[in-house]
């Protein structure tokens, strides 16, 4: 097996993704490991979740620093310090400068709570519902500078309940976030996409995470 890909993964929040990733890198076969959790944010949950999972965690809180370039600067210098050679945003909510992007071009991955290309933003879910759609769900895409676009590696698709609350379908929706980020970074880390035309192109032979269709409840 090659060796695995360093990952580190960024978080603003309470980082339930970024534990997914971390449980899922355990697997011996998994083709990445975490080296880093790093939050924009000191008072972020999900660093005390890494830290007791025995991963490096470390708050750059952006506040502290004149501008997005200069804590971007300081983020790269983490990254590259650390030998990180692929990037997940996990409820990073902070929007990065082309400068940034430019430097992990198809290297750095989200998650957004939403089927893209539709309900790009904030409040996916209340959109979602008050527009009526019978299917919602999650992506997992390489990052590019426009805000929630860029090559979709994987989705996830669940259905819209008549008595669904924000609430209700957020939950349905991360719990198949938390399945579809460890497919996607498996399928990047082990080197099985390449991007073509704006597209994903899956290697011959790897996974492919494209759908996750979970039953529809009775
Ligand atoms: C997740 O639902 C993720 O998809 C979303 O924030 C949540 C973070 O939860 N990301 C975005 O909205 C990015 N635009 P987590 O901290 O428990 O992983």
């Amino acid at each position: 097996m090659s060796p695995r890909k360093r990952v580190a993964v960024l978080i603003s929040g309470r980082g339930s993704n970024m534990t997914s990733l971390v449980e899922a890198a355990r697997a011996p076969d998994f083709p990445a490991e975490i080296v880093l959790v790093l939050s924009n944010r000191p008072d972020a949950a999900g660093l005390a979740t890494a830290r007791a999972a025995g991963i490096e965690a470390l708050a750059l809180d952006h506040k502290t620093y004149t501008g997005r370039e200069e804590f971007e600067r300081a983020l790269q210098a983490t990254l590259e310090a650390r030998r990180v050679e692929i990037v997940c945003l996990a409820g990073f909510m902070r929007l990065l400068t082309a400068w940034f992007v430019a430097r992990w071009q198809g290297r750095m991955i989200n998650i957004h709570p939403a089927l893209l290309p539709s309900y790009k933003g904030l409040h996916t879910h209340e959109r979602a519902l008050a527009d009526g759609v019978k299917i919602h769900g999650c992506t997992v895409h390489f990052v590019v500078p426009e805000m929630d676009a860029g090559p979709i590696i994987a989705q996830a698709a669940v259905p819209v309940l008549d008595a669904d609350t924000p609430d209700s379908l957020g939950a349905r929706v991360l719990a198949q976030e938390h399945v579809v980020y460890p497919l996607a970074l498996r399928l990047v880390a082990s080197g099985g996409t390449r991007i073509e035309d704006g597209r994903v192109r899956v290697a011959d032979g790897a996974e492919r995470p494209a759908l996750v269709s979970p039953f529809f409840p009775a």
